[in-house]
């Protein structure tokens, strides 16, 4: 039997299979879906979370005042498809009493691998490498060509060492990173303890860091974070990776820096705005990697989020304790 009163819950996109069928499964629930690999139009979202009581959403969708205000008094339950919770007015969200549900901890190991697997191939510059063997421009073994930098003895800088910071930590020390330096909001001591980690101000890591990774979340007070100051410190033989928000860098300073010369090059999986458009002009050099923010990006971590969401979601609706709650 189908209760009387449906909740009605929004999906912004289409999710992988586990977590559709927990909703499909959702006997209390009316489940609505974007059904289209194209975002959905903030206009569209609009008119189709009128009178929704749940949104199930990813980090593309803004979720600010106006779409608040659309959804109108029904609205219990955001829930994010992802750990970062910076595409959301919280404080808009906190004053309408709505809880928000959130995925951390299942993506951290994906995210670290592929941190681990960006630094790598920036520093040993990967993509290059591979251009020159496609357009003929490996012509011979040459003692200095195509050298980049190694882990090996180096000191590593951590800028936010949370779960995934840290799960980095641990993936790049057999590696033979010498030093582990950390900056953030204030030291952590038992989760450094594992790394011998440093905590330092973070113009004093980018002084010392021969490679520096970003996994901090976006917040006010990391907005800009990497500026033109923070550059102008960092080795020119230096790499610098970025897996947390675009947001984070000031990305005209970074062009400036790596094509002057202030640091040896950047990996980023995430920028501003993403999509990157094809003729930005970081995408023309030959030091810089770019992904399109796939840092959780294998089948199964994407199939566990979906899961984690929608039982965040349903949780959420019935008013049960929540799997992950973010709480604001
Ligand atoms: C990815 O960037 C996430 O926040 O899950």
């Amino acid at each position: 039997m189908r209760p009387a009163r449906l909740m009605k819950v929004f999906v912004t996109c289409r999710i992988p299979p586990e977590g559709r069928a927990l909703l499909a499964q959702a006997a209390d629930c009316e489940v609505e879906q974007w059904d289209s690999d194209e975002p959905i139009p903030s206009k569209e979202l609009e008119r189709r979370m009128a009178g929704a009581h749940g949104l199930l959403c990813i980090l593309s969708n803004r979720i600010d005042k106006k779409l608040l205000d659309a959804a109108g008094a029904n609205l219990k339950v955001i829930s994010t498809l992802s750990v970062g919770v910076d595409h959301l007015s919280l404080d808009e969200i906190k004053k309408r009493g709505i809880r928000v549900g959130y995925t951390p901890d299942v993506l951290t190991d994906a995210t670290a691998e592929l941190a681990v697997s960006l630094l790598l191939t920036t520093c040993r510059r990967l993509p290059e490498a591979m251009e020159e063997v496609k357009t003929g421009g490996w012509t011979s073994w040459k003692p200095m060509w195509m050298c980049g930098y190694g882990l090996s003895q180096s000191t590593v800088g951590i800028v936010g060492l949370g779960r995934i910071g840290r799960a980095i930590a641990r993936r790049l020390k057999p590696f033979g990173v010498q030093r582990f330096l950390y900056t953030g909001r204030q030291p952590k001591p038992q989760e450094a303890a594992e790394f011998q980690a440093e905590f330092v101000p973070a113009l004093q890591l980018a002084a010392e860091s021969d490679f520096i990774v970003v996994a901090c979340s976006l917040t006010p007070s990391t907005r800009g974070l990497c500026n033109k100051d923070f550059f102008q410190k960092m080795k020119n033989t230096a790499v610098f990776v970025n897996i947390s928000r675009g947001d984070v860098v000031n990305q005209e300073d970074l062009y400036q820096a790596l094509v002057s010369g202030q640091i040896a090059a950047a990996g980023l999986d995430v920028t501003t705005p993403e999509p990157l458009p094809t003729d930005h002009p970081l995408l023309a050099l030959k030091n810089c990697v770019i992904l399109p923010h796939i840092g959780s990006a294998t089948i199964r971590t994407r199939n566990t989020m979906s899961v984690v969401a929608a039982n965040n979601l349903l949780a959420g609706l019935r008013g049960e304790p929540m799997p992950s709650e973010f709480v604001m």
